[in-house]
C-alpha cells in the first residue's frame, strides 16, 4: 500500500508520535493546569513543552502566545469571528480552503465587505493585486500559504509587508505548510498563523492552533468560546491574559503530546531537509505524470514554487473512478474531487469535476513515487 492522501493527514507518523502518547495516556493522564497534583503538573509541562517546540518552529519567542485549537479550521473561525465586526473589509484569495472561506461568507452576510483576489490558474497570487484590493476600512488580509489543491506557494513575505505598510493584520492559514515548509512570522509579516497539527507537523487528529504576532492586540481579538480554565476561577468572566482567553475547556492533552513529538521529530530532521526531499519527491512525480499520454496536469509544474501537493485528471475518467482504481487495482491511496475548497477548482477551471489529488509527505520515497506514477500510467492507458 502506498499512501499518499497525506495534505488531507499525514500518515504514518513517526514512531515517537504515538509512544509520547501512549506514554501520556498511561503514566500522565490528568488535566493540564486544573490542579497543584503532580500528574496535573507533568500534564502542564508537556503541554507547555509542545508550545515552546512550535514556538521554536515558527518563530515565536513567547510559547503562551501560541493557544491550541481542535483544528485548523477551528483557528482560522477564532481569528474571523473574533476580529472581524460589520462593516470591516477583509481580503482574502481564490485559492481558500472552505475553513477559511465558509467563515467569511458567513460573516461577508453579516455585513463584513469581503474581497476575494483571484489568483492566476496555476495558483500563482500577484502581490500587487491584494495591494490594489485595499481600502480605508480594511482590517485583515486572509492568505493560504500553500493551496491545498495545486499546492502553489503564495507570495506570504511580500503580501506580510504590504500588510505591515497599511497597518493591517495578516492572517495565514498554514495547514498545507506548517512542518513542511519554512515559517518565520517576524521575518514573513504574519502577525495570526493558523496552523493544524495533523498534517505536516506530524501530530494526531483533534491538533492545531493560533500564534499571535507582537502586533495582535489581544483585547480586541474576542474568543470564540468562553468557559474554564482553571486560572481565575473565582470570576465568571472569561480571563483576559494568554493563553487562557483563548482556551475555554480542558485541553486535547493526550494530542497535544503527540503533537509536540511531531513537531520535536521536524525541529530534530530540519525544515530545510524536509523540505529538500518532499521538493525533490515532487520534481519526480511532476516528470513522471506529465509523460503520461491523456493527463492533465494543474499547477505551475515547477516543484521549487509548491508543496508537496499535485492535483491532476485523467482524460474521460471521473476523479473519483481514477481514485478508486488507483486504491483496489494498485494499492495507491489518494484523494479524489474538491477537496473542500471549490473556489480553489473554479480558479484552477476543474469545478464542478475536481482532480485526483496526490499529496506526499516527508516519509514517503522515491520508489513510491515511482511505483504511483506507473500505476497512474496503467488507469490511464485503460481508458
Ligand atoms: C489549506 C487548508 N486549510 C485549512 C484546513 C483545515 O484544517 P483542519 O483539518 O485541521 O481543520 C485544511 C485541511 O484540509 C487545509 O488543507
Amino acid at each position: 500500500m502506498i499512501y499518499l492522501d497525506n495534505a488531507a493527514t499525514t500518515w504514518p507518523k513517526p514512531a515517537c508520535v504515538a509512544q509520547t502518547m501512549t506514554d501520556y495516556a498511561l503514566n500522565v493522564g490528568a488535566s493540564p493546569g486544573r490542579a497543584s497534583h503532580r500528574l496535573s503538573l507533568a500534564a502542564s509541562r508537556v503541554v507547555y513543552d509542545t508550545r515552546e517546540a512550535l514556538g521554536r518552529l515558527f518563530g515565536v519567542s513567547d510559547p503562551l502566545r501560541i493557544v491550541f485549537t481542535a483544528n485548523g479550521t477551528e483557528a482560522l473561525n477564532l481569528v474571523a469571528m473574533g476580529y472581524l465586526n460589520s462593516g470591516d473589509h477583509v481580503v482574502t484569495t481564490s485559492v481558500e480552503h472552505n475553513a477559511l472561506m465558509r467563515p467569511l461568507r458567513h460573516l461577508e452576510s453579516l455585513g463584513v465587505r469581503l474581497t476575494i483576489v483571484p489568483c492566476g490558474v496555476d495558483g500563482t497570487l500577484d502581490p500587487a493585486a491584494v495591494e490594489q484590493a485595499l481600502r480605508p476600512n480594511t482590517v485583515l488580509l486572509a492568505i493560504n500559504h500553500a493551496s491545498n489543491v495545486v499546492g502553489t506557494v503564495l507570495p506570504i513575505a511580500q503580501i506580510g509587508a504590504i500588510a505591515r505598510m497599511r497597518g493591517i493584520l495578516m492572517l495565514v492559514d498554514s495547514a498545507q505548510t506548517a512542518g513542511a515548509y519554512p515559517i518565520d512570522m517576524a521575518a514573513m509579516g504574519i502577525d495570526l498563523l493558523a496552523f493544524t497539527g495533523h498534517k505536516g507537523l506530524f501530530g494526531p487528529q483533534g491538533t492545531g492552533g493560533l500564534c499571535l504576532g507582537e502586533r495582535v492586540d489581544v483585547e480586541r481579538l474576542r474568543p470564540l468560546k468562553r468557559g474554564g480554565t482553571g486560572s481565575n476561577s473565582e470570576s465568571e468572566e472569561q480571563p483576559s491574559f494568554l493563553p487562557d482567553k483563548y482556551e475555554a475547556g480542558t485541553l486535547n492533552a493526550v494530542g497535544i503530546a503527540g503533537l509536540g513529538a511531531g513537531a520535536r521529530y521536524v525541529l530534530e530532521q530540519g525544515v530545510s531537509r524536509i523540505r529538500r526531499h518532499e521538493e525533490e519527491l515532487t520534481a519526480c512525480l511532476l516528470s513522471g505524470l506529465r509523460a503520461i499520454p491523456g493527463l492533465q496536469l494543474y499547477g505551475t509544474g515547477d516543484a521549487s514554487l509548491q508543496v508537496a501537493t499535485v492535483s491532476f485528471n485523467v482524460t474521460d475518467i471521473q476523479p473519483s473512478e481514477v481514485a478508486e482504481r488507483l486504491d483496489e487495482e494498485h494499492g495507491v491511496l489518494c484523494r479524489a474531487g474538491l477537496h473542500c475548497a471549490p473556489a480553489a477548482h473554479r480558479t484552477i477551471g476543474t469545478y464542478p469535476r475536481g482532480s485526483v489529488r496526490f499529496g506526499l509527505s516527508y516519509l514517503n520515497t522515491l520508489e513510491q513515487v515511482d511505483a504511483a506514477v506507473e500505476a497512474v500510467r496503467s488507469v490511464a492507458s485503460e481508458r
